[in-house]
């Protein structure tokens, strides 16, 4: 039996990266996926890539009336979501003395507010699961200073308190769904590369233990997503999880 069959799951920021690698994890062990993105012709594509089993969903994130649309033709289509990855995001280069208020506010409004919305529209279609799972893509830098991106850092801490806020508030209410967070680091995405300021893709081995310092590849977080969204994962809420190849202990790179 494959390990998500027959679930339900919403990912946003699913047109490329990490999103796109977990919708087309989750695809693969049995869900029904909506592949969710402010690019709605990446969203087509990587939906067309993964057949009848997915849709393309074109919203933005920061915005609390595409959630409640959302959340409506989630509502009239299936009646229920089972798992919800809240993983759109986007890096700015600005540290405290460049970061102006508009650009703190538009990097947190997309990836902390846009958590927030996705948990608390979602949250009755969730509450309608026999065993639902939110995983939110938090990052290293809620542990770290990376003081190159401040607002970035703000938001990702945001997240990390706010999961587990929520897995204390449906446990506390009889919710049938779990929140954790997952915090990457140094995973070969456009996001990684916009962030280091380079073009090039590095060469990253496929197989075998990888040396600190090296950068991950996609399927070694959207591994993490796929447990923590299924049943697999029953006992573990309210959970941060580091996936960063010892980037948080190791202090040359700290
Ligand atoms: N790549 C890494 O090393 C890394 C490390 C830690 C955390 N993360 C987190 O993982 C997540 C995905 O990052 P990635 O590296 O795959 O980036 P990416 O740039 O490859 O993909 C991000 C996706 O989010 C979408 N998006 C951006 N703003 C949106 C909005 N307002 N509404 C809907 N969709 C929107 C983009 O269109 C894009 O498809 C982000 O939350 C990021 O902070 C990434």
């Amino acid at each position: 039996m494959a390990r998500v069959s027959g679930k339900i799951a919403f990912v946003t920021g699913a047109a490329a990266g990490l999103g796109e690698a977990c919708a087309l994890a989750l695809a693969r062990e049995g869900a029904q996926i909506i592949v969710a993105d402010l690019n709605a012709a990446g969203a087509r594509r990587v939906a067309d890539c993964i057949g009848p089993a997915a849709t393309s969903w074109a919203m933005d994130v920061a915005s609390e009336q595409d959630w409640i649309a959302t959340a409506a033709m989630m509502g009239l289509r299936f009646g229920r979501l089972d798992i919800l990855v809240n993983n759109a995001g986007i890096v700015v280069n600005e540290d405290l003395e460049t970061a102006s208020l508009a650009s703190f506010r538009r990097v947190n409004q997309i990836m902390s507010e846009g958590v927030f919305l996705g948990c608390k529209h979602m949250l009755d279609l969730l509450r309608e699961s026999a065993s639902a799972s939110i995983v939110n893509m938090a990052s290293t830098a809620s542990h770290l200073g990376y003081h190159k991106y401040l607002a970035y850092c703000a938001a990702k801490g945001a997240v990390r308190s706010m999961t587990k806020a929520i897995a204390v508030e449906c446990h506390a209410k009889g919710y049938p769904i779990r929140c954790n967070s997952v915090h990457p680091a140094g995973i070969e995405t456009a996001l990684e590369r916009q962030s280091q300021g380079r073009a090039d893709a590095r060469a990253i081995s496929e197989t075998g233990v990888l040396p600190f310092g090296s950068n991950g590849l996609l399927h070694d977080v959207a591994n993490l997503v796929l447990f923590l969204a299924s049943d697999e994962a029953r006992f573990i809420t309210g959970a941060e999880h580091l996936i960063d190849n010892g980037a948080t202990i190791w202090p040359a790179i700290a």
